[in-house]
């Protein structure tokens, strides 16, 4: 399939939502009455918000279209036929169970799936997906490859199970403590990088060798898809909606944060092709979320998320997505600072450690950077590093610091335009010049758990 160079934005711009810089010396004062904790920002605080690509999306208007025709029935509402068709046109799942957003899908699939002392090997898995491993009394085993951990290295797939560190866990703990594998596509906690078809493949087949069931957290399937056509061997001339048909077709089944690739505000899904454990799982939604048609989420958000299932599989519009993170990655890259390698899908991730290497880990330069580039030029990006992930051991000794420390720029769909990404671009080379005279933060005060979110800091 030949394509034409990409020249601009595949979308014209129908309603807007004006932004604006506050001056510095406002800037100043909302980083000490926020204890140096950009989460206590408002947003007309904040000139452009990279806290997350989760629900800040903006929808088409056919997407706002839906919402007017949904339908609010309690029990078998027309919009949840419409979801449910567009997930086994897109994924090829044939059973979809709706949640409001992407944690509650996996807490019910893992507690119907996990027991006390289950294993569970991942990729990686993302920050609530492990912590509902945990919550169901089991443990997750990390099986990336180790250059997942190195931001400098240059590959491909840098979001690949390793066969060998599976097949060690296989061999160790037994297929028996093993209730199932997942992957995340693409891996947001090493950066948002990819996995490979040939990776997806060779993980089903052992797998399948032990009776062992695959799921996928497909939450950025479709940036995963993108990246296959574009590196891997054989599908530079499939399109999107078959990669992603392909990807998916390895997996029993996924859970679904839809508040990124899928392009709605709120909702979730757990899709599958078994009958027998969708059975086991309804009883826990319609305890927790609602009846069995439309769970966590409303007619019109179904509505919604059924177009932008659709949507999120043309070509031209994923292409531009990536690109523009691509684009703002080059231009970070291009002033020597340094970030993840290569640049991942939804989001820049600066290696904060280099970025600051007169600043230990234990005072947070991934924290530190978010404050000066929020100082700098009104961005709110979101440090994860120490603060996020550090552990104490039991006995409240010695501290555990995570291998990355990162401050992740995540770029909203379809929200922002390039020239917004210059303006990151250089507020951030801003902070670089001067980063010699910035100092650490240390903790003030700070919850016991989901620490980064509420911690106060303060100067060191
Ligand atoms: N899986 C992945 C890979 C995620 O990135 C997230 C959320 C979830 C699951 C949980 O989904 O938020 O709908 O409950 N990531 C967001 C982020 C919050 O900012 O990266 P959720």
């Amino acid at each position: 399939m030949s394509r034409e160079p990409l020249q601009a934005e595949p979308f014209k711009i129908k309603v807007v939502e004006p932004i604006k810089l506050p001056p510095r010396e406002y800037r100043e004062k909302k980083i000490i009455e926020g204890d140096y904790n950009l989460f206590t920002l408002k947003r007309d605080d904040i000139y452009i918000d990279l806290l997350t690509d989760s629900g800040t999306s903006a929808m088409s208007d056919n997407q706002w279209a839906g919402i007017m025709l949904g339908d609010e029935s309690y029990a078998g509402g027309r919009s949840f036929d419409h979801l449910r068709q567009a997930v086994k046109n897109v994924l090829g799942f044939e059973y979809v169970i709706p949640t409001h957003q992407g944690r509650p899908a996996e807490s019910f699939l893992f507690q119907t799936l996990m027991k006390e002392g289950s294993f569970v090997p991942f990729n990686m898995p993302f920050d609530t997906t492990g912590a509902n491993i945990k919550a169901g009394g089991g443990t997750y085993i990390e099986c990336v490859y180790d250059s997942a951990y190195e931001s400098k290295e240059v590959l491909p797939f840098k979001g690949n199970i390793d066969l060998d560190k599976l097949k060690g866990v296989l061999r160790e703990k037994g297929a028996d403590k093993i209730p199932f594998i997942m992957i995340t596509i693409t891996n947001n906690t090493g950066g948002g990088q990819p996995v490979s078809i040939a990776n997806m493949r060779e993980v089903k087949m052992l797998a399948d060798q032990h009776g062992i069931p695959l799921f996928f957290d497909a939450a950025r399937c479709v940036e995963n898809a993108y990246f296959i056509q574009q590196r891997e061997e054989g599908y530079r001339e499939k399109t999107i909606a078959e990669i992603v048909q392909e990807e998916l077709s390895y997996a029993e089944g996924c859970t679904f944060s839809c508040k990124k690739d899928a392009l709605v505000n709120m909702g979730g899904m757990i899709a599958l092709r078994d009958k027998e454990l969708y059975d086991r799982i309804i009883p826990l939604l319609i305890l927790k979320e609602g009846f069995i048609t439309y769970g966590g989420m409303s007619g019109r958000d179904e509505e919604a998320l059924a177009r932008g299932l659709y949507e999120m599989i043309d070509d031209e519009y994923i292409a531009n997505r990536v690109q523009q993170v691509e684009y703002l990655g080059q231009r970070i890259n291009e002033y020597g600072i340094p970030t993840v390698l290569p640049i991942g899908g939804h989001a820049v991730f600066v290696d904060a450690a280099a970025f600051f290497p007169h600043i230990s880990q234990s005072q947070f330069p991934a924290e530190v950077l978010a404050v000066e580039l929020y100082r700098e030029c009104g961005v709110r990006g979101v440090g994860l590093g120490a603060l996020c992930f550090m552990e104490e051991d039991e006995e409240g000794g010695e501290i555990h610091y995570p291998k990355l420390e990162l401050f992740r720029l995540t770029i909203p769909r379809r929200v922002y335009t390039n020239r917004h990404m210059d303006v990151i671009a250089d507020g951030l080379k801003r902070v670089w010049d001067r980063r010699e005279s910035v100092k650490g933060l240390k903790i003030k005060w700070a919850p016991g758990v989901l620490r980064h979110f509420l911690a106060k800091l303060e100067p060191v």
